[in-house]
């Protein structure tokens, strides 16, 4: 059987509340839906795919050390809060090698208060994304994919 590249998506804090939390902000659609619908751009494109969402810090440093034995090929990550506070989890993906990834965040940032402009994993991401709703994940998703094919240039 053939080995398709694994791709993770990764939520922080209160994501799991999407779809009844702020919907004015953050819409209707849960993650469960919206991992659904991942999971069938995935398929399409022959990419393995696997999803967390943690309300906690350490577990997501926690989860991105494990990612090079995983072997994963790149990720998603909307870090939520932490987005605007997290050195530790800057770090942990700091220490991967070559990571690749996409920064997702539903809502846009800059047009927000002003503690959210800034973001700890922008200047790392190979790309952002951001206020185009749950949309986001899709379209970060196809760029990811684009980039582990090697189609796309950074
Ligand atoms: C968010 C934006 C963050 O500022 C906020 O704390 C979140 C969600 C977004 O997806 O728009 O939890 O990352």
């Amino acid at each position: 059987m053939k080995n398709f590249p694994l791709v993770w998506v990764v939520n922080g804090p209160n994501l799991n509340k999407l779809g009844s939390r702020e919907v004015q902000i953050y819409g209707e659609k849960s993650l469960t839906e919206i991992n659904s619908d991942l999971s069938k751009i995935a398929e399409t494109h022959s990419v393995e795919i696997d999803f967390f969402q943690s309300n906690h810090e350490g577990d997501l440093v926690d989860l991105f050390h494990r990612s090079s034995t995983s072997n994963v090929a790149g990720f998603i990550f909307n870090p939520g809060a932490f987005s605007h506070t997290s050195i530790a989890i800057r770090d942990a993906i700091t220490s991967i090698e070559n990571p690749l990834f996409v920064e997702v965040h539903l809502s846009n940032i800059y047009s927000r208060e002003k503690f959210r402009h800034f973001s700890y994993f922008s200047d790392i991401a190979n790309g952002v994304i951001c206020g185009f709703g749950y949309h986001g994940y899709f379209y970060g998703l196809n760029y990811l994919i684009e980039l582990i094919n090697g189609s796309k240039k950074t």
